[in-house]
């Protein structure tokens, strides 16, 4: 080029603990990123992948996000780091697949009164109530068609999980799904109040809620690969079901917790609602969390939109 210095960086990665030397890259080109940098380390330290990988300029700090530059860091030409192993990190499309196929086959388990589970006089049987078949049926399709947004609708970026976090999101789910199943499936269990009335509506209200979620799904998505520059807040399409955009900012949790009330007052059982009520608090939490997201990105974002139940929440 121009005959300008060509400035080379070198980088050490100490362990955040220990302080021991892990590796040190001589000649780091200054417009590497994190993520970068994080490749090879691995080269020289193979036992730690990329997403296992934690640096920070400090030990106490935050950690580095992957796309941040090395020239733009706070570093002198020789820079710091300080490595922390993440633990084990599988990807999303696997967590998803753990999580729901097993609450999906758990749920099955019940339904089909596998021995051991009930009195010995069940065993294999099936419920005489109509309602109990139809809750399967349900409680299936909800999660095969998790999964397949999974597979279809979903873009995930590489995200990984840590191994403990799945554990812990496994045993949520497959406890649950198993605790509702368990009792919608008793030989015990006994149907609705307002028999087959109830259960008619809350078909009804339950469908309508699953095709909402996915509608919704499918406009975030088209948001996420329109291909702009700029970033825009999702708004309401032609799809009458996309109009809960109006009023709220994560109309995806509403319908979710539309469909999970639903299955309530169909089954008419109250290890479903326990379940209903803490799908609620947590959905609750991460729609005010993105709802203020967008308030604080957006100058013109509608005041009339709150995060999760219109006008209310
Ligand atoms: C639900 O919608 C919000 C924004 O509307 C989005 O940020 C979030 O990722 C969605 N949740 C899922 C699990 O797709
Ligand atoms: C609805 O949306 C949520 C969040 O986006 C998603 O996790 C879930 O799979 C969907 N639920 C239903 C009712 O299909």
């Amino acid at each position: 080029g121009k005959g300008d210095v060509y400035i080379i960086f070198q980088v050490e990665v100490l362990d955040a603990t220990t302080k021991e030397q892990l590796c040190f890259l001589d000649k780091v080109d200054p417009h590497s990123t994190i993520g970068d940098i994080k490749s090879l380390f691995y080269k020289s330290c193979a036992q730690w992948y990329p997403a296992r990988q934690a640096l920070r300029l400090d030990t106490r700090g935050k950690s580095l996000r992957d796309d941040e530059i090395l020239q733009n860091l706070p570093v002198g030409t020789t820079a710091t780091m300080y490595f922390k192993d993440l633990g084990p990190q599988l990807g999303w499309t696997t967590v998803f697949f753990a999580e729901y196929i097993g609450a999906l086959l758990t749920y099955l388990v019940f339904f089909f009164r596998v021995p051991y589970i009930y009195s010995h006089t069940y065993a294999l049987t099936s419920s005489p109530h109509p309602v109990v078949t139809l809750a399967c049926v349900c409680h299936t399709f909800h999660y095969v068609k998790r999964l397949m947004e999974t597979i279809f609708v979903h873009r995930f970026s590489h995200g990984t999980m840590p191994l403990r976090t799945i554990v812990k999101n496994c045993a949520y789910y497959w406890g649950f799904s198993a605790w509702l199943a368990y009792y919608i499936n008793h030989p015990l269990y006994t149907p609705p109040s307002y028999g087959e009335l109830q259960v008619k509506y809350a078909l009804f209200t339950f469908a309508m809620c699953e095709i909402g979620n996915l509608s919704i799904h499918m406009s975030l998505s088209n948001l996420r690969t329109d291909g702009e520059l700029v970033r825009r807040f999702p708004t309401p399409t032609k799809n009458p079901f996309t109009w809960l955009f109006f009023f709220v900012s994560c109309p995806n949790y509403t319908y979710e917790v539309g469909a999970w009330l639903s299955f309530t007052v169909m089954t008419q059982c109250l290890p479903v609602a326990i379940y209903t009520l803490f799908g609620f608090i947590q959905m609750t939490i991460w729609a005010k969390v993105k709802h203020r997201a967008y308030i604080r990105e957006f100058k013109d974002y509608p005041s009339v939109r709150t995060a999760i139940i219109p006008l209310i929440l």
